[in-house]
């Protein structure tokens, strides 16, 4: 039997998640988080299936360890090859979302939306798994994916915001594949820290849609579903861990979580 005082546990690649887990503590400031960045395997983007289900199955493993009354995969890549296996671990003692379901759920919300481009690594596009759940809901919309493998990386090194970062932003949306979209989905939890230049290049003519919001109300709905929404308050006692410790981590998560997180390093395949 789960209690509502356990913590949530969200993992990415890297500060990808923080996205997720910042949108989760805004909407539910009492809860505690646990969080995985596996810095050790970024990016996940260009790694097989297999690799990337071995990594998950491990975090999902160690979140648990630490007694998560959730576990978030707060990551496309992990989302679209491993979420299967992370939901057969939880079992059913433990909850589990993923954050591509509640964005294409949400996006029943943006029925004006008629051509929706998609970017994210070259894994989540290789499988196609949000135009095949568009295409199951909404078999009207039009969608056309696009691999954009360099910008996680770019992101990790906290390299945006500056005039090299738009070159490569506008170099891929230039791309005819998302030539006459109406709606952008941010299919990489990395992007929304570049969402100010994607923005940039569509002066507001695109709408832009992050997961981190729509998860965020997803990982309420479940939590409160099974009363296992935490009261009091959890003064803001998070953990967070990193495959391989690195500085530009640190000073991102300081942007989501200005009281210094305490990072620790946990190297699960030691
Ligand atoms: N943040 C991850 C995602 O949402 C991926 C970045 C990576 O390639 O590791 O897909």
């Amino acid at each position: 039997m789960q209690s509502r005082n356990a913590p949530i546990g969200i993992f990415d690649s890297g500060i990808g998640g923080l996205t997720v887990a910042n949108a989760i503590l805004e909407r539910m400031p009492n809860e505690r988080i646990i969080y995985f960045g596996d810095t050790a395997h970024l990016p996940y983007g260009d790694k097989s299936a297999k690799a990337i289900q071995s990594y998950c199955s491990a975090i999902t493993h160690f979140l648990i360890g630490k007694g998560c009354k959730m576990v978030v995969v707060a990551c496309n890549t992990a989302s679209a090859v491993a979420f299967k296996e992370v939901k057969k671990i939880c079992g059913k003692e433990v909850l589990s979302e993923n954050v591509i379901d509640p964005v294409v759920s949400h996006l029943a919300d943006k029925m004006e939306s008629k051509q929706i481009g998609i970017i994210g690594t070259k894994r989540t596009v290789s499988t196609r798994a949000y135009t095949k759940r568009i295409q199951k809901v909404y078999p009207d919309m039009i969608s056309s994916e696009l691999a954009t493998p360099l910008l996680a990386p770019m992101i990790e090194e906290g390299f945006f915001n500056n005039k090299i970062s738009q070159t490569i932003i506008n170099s891929y949306l230039s791309r005819k594949t998302l030539e006459h979209i109406d709606t952008l989905i941010l299919a990489c939890t990395h992007y929304p820290l570049i969402q100010a230049e994607i923005r940039n290049y569509y002066q507001d003519k695109v709408r832009i849609i992050d997961s981190a919001g729509a998860v965020a109300d997803a990982v309420k709905e479940q939590l409160t579903h099974k009363g296992l929404l935490q009261e009091a308050t959890s003064k803001g006692n998070h953990e967070f861990y990193l495959s391989d410790f690195t500085s530009s981590f640190e000073e991102t998560a300081r942007i989501f979580f200005p009281g210094q997180p305490k990072l620790k390093e946990m190297n699960l395949w030691a």
